[in-house]
Order: structure tokens, then sequence, then C-alpha cells
């Protein structure tokens, strides 16, 4: 088999797996339990979040763990959104983001922000002059909390 879809499932190294047997066999407990278990597990979580923000060179508290894709966008786009209220509440995103992304935009529409859903050609690039039309684009929609 040739595989050709690494963007979206990636085979696992053969390291990896040994790894995740090693503790999903031995330390399945959770972390945040004051067990004995609990606390070698917590200490496991802390070394890999170590290694991930050493990789990646940012500081530990910048890595968070989440269960996959979709909660991951989530956090990310919900929480950039909401923090950066003040620089305004316009989003350019494009029409070809996968589901669980275009999903966040529409609620992040609801919730009161504006967001212009860019088309892009045969390669799946946007056209720059497209771009520029947006950013320049004043925005008067004030943002309300949709609670
Ligand atoms: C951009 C993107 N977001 C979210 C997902 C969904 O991920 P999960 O199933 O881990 O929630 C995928 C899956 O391919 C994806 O490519």
């Amino acid at each position: 088999m040739i595989y050709l879809d690494n963007s979206a499932t990636t085979k696992p190294a053969p390291e990896v797996l040994k790894s995740f047997q090693s503790v999903a066999m031995n330390y399945f407990a959770n972390p945040s339990s004051i067990h004995e278990v609990g606390g070698e597990v917590e200490k496991l979580h802390q070394k890999a979040r170590k290694q991930v923000a050493n990789l990646l060179r940012v500081r530990e508290d910048e890595i968070i763990f989440t269960s996959g894709g979709t909660e991951s966008n989530n956090l990310a786009l919900k929480g950039i959104a909401h923090a950066h209220l003040n620089r305004g509440n316009h989003i350019i995103t494009t029409q070809i983001e996968h589901p669980a992304v275009l999903q966040v935009f529409q609620e992040l529409e609801n919730e009161g922000f504006e967001v212009t859903y860019l088309p892009v050609n045969s390669s799946g690039v946007i056209n720059m002059d497209d771009l520029k039309k947006r950013l320049n684009r004043t925005n008067y929609i004030s943002f309300h909390y949709a609670c």
C-alpha cells in the first residue's frame, strides 16, 4: 500500500507505539487522582509536557493536551476570538475548512462575530486581492455575548 494521507492521520512510529503500550498497560490511572499510581501518571504527564514544549520551543504552560482535532479547534478558535475582542470581531477564513472548523465559525457568527469565508482556486489558494479587500472593510457590527 502507498499511503498518501499523512495530513489526516500518520502511521505511528514503532517507538511511539512501544511507549503508548507501556503507559496504557502500566499507568492507566487518572493523573488527578490522589493515589500512588495517579501521582505517577501525573509525573509522566509533566514529563511529556516538558518534552513537547522543548520540541516546539514554547513554555510548558503553553501546552494543552486535548482529546483530538475538534476539541483543539474549538479551544483555539473560540479562545483567540474572545481574547482579542478589543481588536475587532471580524474573522476571515476560507470556504474549504474542515467541518470541525467551519462549525466553530458558525457558532461565533451566532454570538455576533462577522465571518468572511473566502473562496479558493483549484489549488486551494485564496486570492490575495480578495483578502486585501476584506481587510480594508470597516466593521460596524458590535459584538454581544449570547449567554
Ligand atoms: C482540521 C481538522 N479538524 C478536526 C478534525 C477532526 O478531528 P477529531 O476526530 O480528532 O476530533 C480533523 C480530522 O481529520 C481535521 O483534519
